[in-house]
């Protein structure tokens, strides 16, 4: 019986070139500021750098197939989520954003955005199911929310948000678009810091934004084209690298995330855990209902700000660090950003793709050293 390969499948050679006589399997890295342009201006040939490139276009073929719509990528996550904010919004629309999501997000729309008249609203992750969306011209929502993991239903906000004739975008960065599928769920934009999980390498600072409404990428691509808000071929040729292995480490990050969560989860140092993958979070049912993956993040709390960082310090395999996705293992305390709603003992922990018995039985040490 033939069938279509899976996403993880098609990830390994998504935007390479056509398998035949004489290409090579990829591309190398093209770096181009200026093209041949003789003559009327052609819109069917590369003209200029800042417009567009060759190694560009590669690699938003191959995320515009994995995502399921046309594909812009950015030089950071935050320069996608403000092409989204800054081209969507206008003076006297209402823009709809996580209170516990990530925060710069809200810093740039508070202070770039609010001044030419565009209204913030915030909402918690866990609400999002029973609010009702009226007056929402754009909500940009995070589900798993970063960092305490709450989920909402992304068909259910996006139908309800769509009667009140607004649009729904998604980070889908905690989980990337072979964890979930924003797009097929009936969300209008998916976003992502590709510095996360997608380069995974911990050595690129990337982004990217996808949608099914060609109305939109239209306009997100020329606010990048107008602000210069482009990013480089070589990092772009490495983003572009890193899918291909995207499946194989997530498969292992999310497996050994799990065992390591049921690990915390009876461990009598540990207060709490969030993960939605243990059956009894509250995020599970959604999770299991949306996600193709649980995912690599987990939170959990420790008895203080002297536990959480004793414990940080006895760990050997584990990074101390303010990101994830890596293939290292990395962790931090997420209250020493001075987020004002997470308790000082909390861990936000990103697996990595170290040896599963390595990692618990590092973790299992630092926590017994309590
Ligand atoms: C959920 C989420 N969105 C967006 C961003 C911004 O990405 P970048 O740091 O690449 O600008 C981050 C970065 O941590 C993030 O965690």
């Amino acid at each position: 019986m033939t069938r279509k390969p899976s996403l993880a499948s098609l990830s390994i050679n998504a935007g390479a070139p056509e398998a035949k006589n004489g290409n090579a399997f990829r591309r190398g890295p093209e770096f181009a500021s200026t093209f041949h342009l003789s003559g009327d201006v052609d819109s069917q040939v590369y003209q200029y750098g800042r417009f567009g490139q060759p190694t560009w276009t590669s690699l938003e073929s191959g995320l515009a197939e994995l995502e399921g719509g046309d594909t812009v990528i950015f030089p950071s996550g935050m320069s996608a989520a403000s092409a989204i904010l800054t081209s969507l919004l206008n003076p006297g629309d209402t823009v709809l954003l996580p209170s516990d999501g990530y925060a710069p997000v809200r810093y740039y729309t508070e202070q770039y955005l609010v001044r030419f008249g565009i209204k913030l609203k915030t909402i918690a992750t866990q609400d999002i199911d029973s609010f009702d969306f009226e007056g929402i011209t754009l909500a940009l929502l995070e589900t798993p929310s970063n960092p305490m993991l709450d989920t909402f239903d992304i068909h259910k906000a996006a139908t309800k948000i769509h009667k009140h004739g607004g649009l729904l975008a998604i980070d889908n960065t905690t989980l990337t678009f072979l964890g979930q599928q924003p797009l097929a769920l009936g969300a209008d934009i998916s976003m992502s810091a590709d510095t996360k999980a997608v380069n995974g390498h911990s050595d690129v600072v990337f982004g990217h934004v996808s949608t099914i409404d060609k109305s939109i990428s239209d306009k997100i691509r020329d606010w990048r084209k107008a602000s210069g808000n482009i990013p480089g071929p070589m990092e772009t040729w490495l983003v572009h690298r890193s899918l291909s292995t995207l499946d194989v480490r997530l498969q292992r990050m999310c497996d050994t995330a799990m065992l390591l969560a049921h690990e915390l989860n009876s461990h009598d140092k540990v207060i709490s855990v969030r993960f939605p993958g243990l059956a009894s979070d509250p995020s599970h049912a959604i999770a299991k209902q949306q996600q193709q993956l649980f995912g690599f993040i987990i939170s959990f709390e420790l008895e203080s700000k002297e536990a959480a960082d004793k414990f940080l310090a006895a760990c050997q395999l584990v990074y101390v660090a303010t990101s994830f996705g890596g293939v290292h293992s990395m962790a931090e305390r997420r209250a020493r950003w001075g987020a004002d709603k997470i308790a000082q003992g909390v861990i936000r922990f990103s697996v990595g793709c170290e040896r599963d018995d390595d990692l618990i039985n590092d973790v299992m040490v630092a926590l017994d050293s309590l």
